[in-house]
């Protein structure tokens, strides 16, 4: 092991004329009651060499003892590092979302990065500032889930050639970029669907322009093909991503001459507009309309009946997304790539089978 010499050392001083509340504690006063050198006050702090247990335990007394705080920025100034990553997610409130950020801040802190956290509201304008704006705070790579128009933001990192993963939703492959798999899950969807004898299926899709719309909607029409179903292009209707939208696209597909019987929900948040709009309805389900949902969510089996669910891999997107960007750090010129992680069938009641998943 290459211990840090004893030598060195600054000897203990008992007060220097000012008060400890007269000016911030420094590393000189920290390795001075530690009896240590600065450099190995610095060692223990940036974990840049091996210090020996007691010597290191000493200095972590002296650090609580005098209150001293880190300045990471000043230590920024010489590596040109700040070991802090950009988030920039929408609907951060959404437990999809949340989730993805908790995914992102565990395997930050992990690394010893610190996370600036913006929310674009998917709108492009947003988007670019957002992402300007913590580029201009200097952090050492970007994580983003790009709205539908991303163009400005990717061209803004592209050009600057800004280390980011994008996340969620794709955008061509020039990136690095992790993401559920969209497509087969809201396949299966509508083959259970069709196999419980629904030929009828409406789908509530997301906000055009995403990749996991578009996607899912694939998902949607490939079911429909696999069990020998006609497309028919009034069962689609646009959800818009939210619960409002979702909503009027369900009112609007039980309006028709000949509604469906079964409806799927492209993400959670248009499940509690269609909820909404069932309930409003008088319509009960699985009785008079079954429904199945992509994303789960805590409390999808405190519903009665308890949702059918696609279930996505929202921590292991936000974990692998900085392992990506940590990759990009060490390797600037690797090729970019693209993660997919599987989903989860979580077989409940309101596709209408009883007792299912128990
Ligand atoms: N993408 C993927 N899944 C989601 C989203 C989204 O924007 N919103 C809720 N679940």
């Amino acid at each position: 092991m290459d211990y840090v010499p004893a030598a060195d050392r600054l000897p203990a001083k008992q007060g220097d004329g000012l008060g400890e509340t007269d000016r911030m504690t420094t590393m000189v006063d920290v390795a001075r009651r530690a009896g240590v050198s600065v450099a190995t006050v610095s060692h223990v702090l940036n974990e840049t060499r091996p210090v020996r247990p007691d010597t290191r335990a000493a200095v972590l007394a002296a650090i609580d003892e005098l209150g001293y705080t880190h300045n990471t920025l000043a230590r920024s100034l010489v590596t040109a590092r700040t070991r802090s990553i950009g988030l920039a997610v929408s609907a951060i409130s959404n437990p999809y979302f949340t989730e993805i950020l908790q995914g992102v801040e565990a395997g930050a802190l992990e690394a010893g990065y610190s996370l600036l956290i913006a929310d674009p509201h998917d709108d492009p304008a947003h988007e670019q500032k957002v992402v300007r704006l913590l580029h201009e705070r200097r952090v050492d790579g970007m994580i983003v889930a790009p709205s539908a128009e991303p163009a400005g933001m990717a061209g803004y990192l592209t050009r600057r050639k800004v280390p980011a993963v994008f996340l969620d939703r794709l955008v061509g492959d020039a990136h690095d970029q992790v993401c559920a798999e969209n497509t087969a899950p809201v396949r299966q969807l509508v083959e259970h669907l069709a196999d419980l004898g629904h030929t009828r299926i409406g789908l509530v899709a997301g906000l055009p322009g995403l990749s996991t719309t578009t996607e899912r909607v694939q998902g949607y029409r490939e079911g429909l093909r696999a069990r020998g179903l006609p497309f028919a292009p009034e069962l689609l209707a646009g959800g818009n991503s939210e619960a409002e939208g979702a909503q009027d696209a369900t009112r609007h597909l039980l309006a028709a001459p000949e509604p469906p019987t079964a409806i799927i929900t492209a993400n959670n948040a248009m499940t509690i507009g269609t909820l909404r709009a069932l309930r409003d309805l008088g319509l009960d389900v699985p009785r008079d309309i079954a429904l199945a949902c992509f994303d789960d969510f805590s409390w999808a089996d405190l519903f009665a009946p308890r949702l059918t669910a696609i279930s996505q891999p929202s921590k292991e997107i936000g974990a692998a997304a900085v392992r990506l960007l940590l990759e990009r750090l060490e390797e600037p010129d690797r090729p970019p790539r693209t993660l997919r992680l599987p989903c989860t069938y979580v077989h409940r009641e309101s596709c209408g089978c009883t007792g299912a998943g128990r």
